[in-house]
């Protein structure tokens, strides 16, 4: 085959897609449900599938050149951007499928001996305090949660709270960005430099982060930190990121190992064994049609529907804001105790199913916790509404 034959067909389509008005137009959802869960999968929009099938397209035209030849340069190129618009140095910032797969991999470096201590939060996704105790018992530490108020009106309280509980033995917090039951954004800023300041080490879980609320990574400074790009970004399913701080590159490993083992983490995380790489690649759409909706306005506006979205089934339900108004506890999700027991939980999900809404109810924390996700441009205030007329009658119902 000739040089220039070879060199033909690899550029890719991507850049000439065409994006969509944003709009529940851009999206596949069901118009029969009231879809107010995007924290938990996203929803991915018709653009950004169309992109993860041209990239497969291309994969599939030519699989040997695409994923040995092509790939490695399409993947740097990809991290340029993603760092440009996370402030991350992109030498750190390594793609994985997932935030559970992140979480393990910045696990394997924590440099941790017997008798220390690892401190996270009362509200830390269930996951992830299990991959803690794996390490926890391998290397013999010590998990310690931090509980957090119940009502919060400054993120000074979140900080005092999660600091309150360090002991002389806690080598490493561990600690969302905003919290999976209970919608709680954190000063993960503020409690990164804490951390510096008295030495220790951060793995700040930003699951929910990338596209809900703004990430400056260069000014954040944590040791790990990690987000998936499917929830708010609405890339496909399987892309997240993990991004390193300098000092723990070399020991930081892809939980499988494969070729690329101790080349760096590029090589190791850049191949994890043969895979679909088409949700990382599609991620670039999913974050041109977020920039093209607005980036920080869209948040913004996705923070603005969710406050109104919880003044409203407050007010319904009789019930104090768990959450204030302040600036930094601002996020596109939110989520109040209802009062009735935990157990309440499965029947009261199971009946707003039936009334055809999507939404978490989980018997967490000691209660009964309920969370709406706000996405601006397919969720409406009419939905919220709607939740809001029915949610007392079901609680009634089943505080009987
Ligand atoms: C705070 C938090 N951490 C980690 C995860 C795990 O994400 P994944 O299932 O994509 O690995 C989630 C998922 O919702 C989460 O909310």
């Amino acid at each position: 085959m000739s040089q220039a034959r070879n060199r033909t067909a690899t550029t890719s389509t991507l850049a000439a897609l065409p994006l969509p008005p944003r709009g529940p137009g851009a999206f596949s959802l069901d118009p029969s449900w009231d879809f107010l869960n995007h924290g938990s999968f996203g929803a991915c929009p018709t653009v950004v599938r169309e992109a993860q099938r041209r990239v497969n397209d291309e994969l599939e035209a030519q699989p040997v050149r695409f994923l040995v030849r092509e790939l490695p340069d399409r993947l740097d190129a990809l991290r340029l951007r993603f760092g440009a618009w996370l402030g991350a140095d992109p030498a750190g910032l390594c793609f994985v499928p997932n935030a559970t797969t992140a979480v393990a991999a910045a696990l394997s470096a924590a440099p941790l001996r017997p008798g220390d201590r690892i401190l996270t939060t009362t509200h830390r996704y269930n996951a992830v305090r299990r991959a803690l105790d794996v390490v926890a018992a391998e290397r013999g530490a010590v998990v310690d949660e931090a509980p957090l108020p119940a009502r919060v009106s400054d993120p000074a309280q979140l900080f005092a709270a999660l600091f309150d509980r360090v002991r002389p033995e806690t080598r490493l917090l561990v600690v969302d960005q905003i919290t999976s039951p209970t919608a709680l954004r954190l000063p993960v800023e503020r409690i990164c430099a804490e951390a510096r300041a008295r030495g220790l080490l951060t793995l700040i879980d930003g699951a929910h982060a990338p596209g809900h609320v703004p990430v400056d990574l260069g000014l954040m400074g944590p040791d790990w930190w990690l987000g998936n790009l499917h929830k708010w970004l609405c890339a496909p399913r399987g892309a997240a990121l993990l991004w390193v701080a300098p000092a723990h590159r070399a020991s930081t490993h892809h939980p499988v190992p494969s070729h690329g083992r101790d080349l760096g983490l590029h090589h190791e995380f850049d191949w994890p064994g043969t895979f679909d790489p088409s949700p990382w690649l599609a991620a670039e759409t999913a974050l041109a049609l977020h920039e093209a909706w607005g980036g920080p306005a869209l948040m913004e506006d996705h923070a603005e529907l969710a406050a109104s979205a919880r003044a409203l089934l407050c007010a319904a339900l009789g019930v104090e804001p768990p959450v204030g108004e302040a600036p930094g506890l601002r996020c596109a999700m939110a989520a109040l105790p209802l009062p009735l027991p935990p157990e309440a939980a499965m029947p009261l999900h199971h009946a707003l199913h039936e009334a055809c809404f999507e939404l978490p109810v989980q018997g967490v924390l000691g209660g009964c916790w309920l969370r709406v996700s706000a996405f601006a441009a397919y969720n409406r205030l009419e939905q919220f509404e709607r939740l809001a007329a029915l949610l007392p009658g079901l609680v009634d119902r089943l505080r009987g």
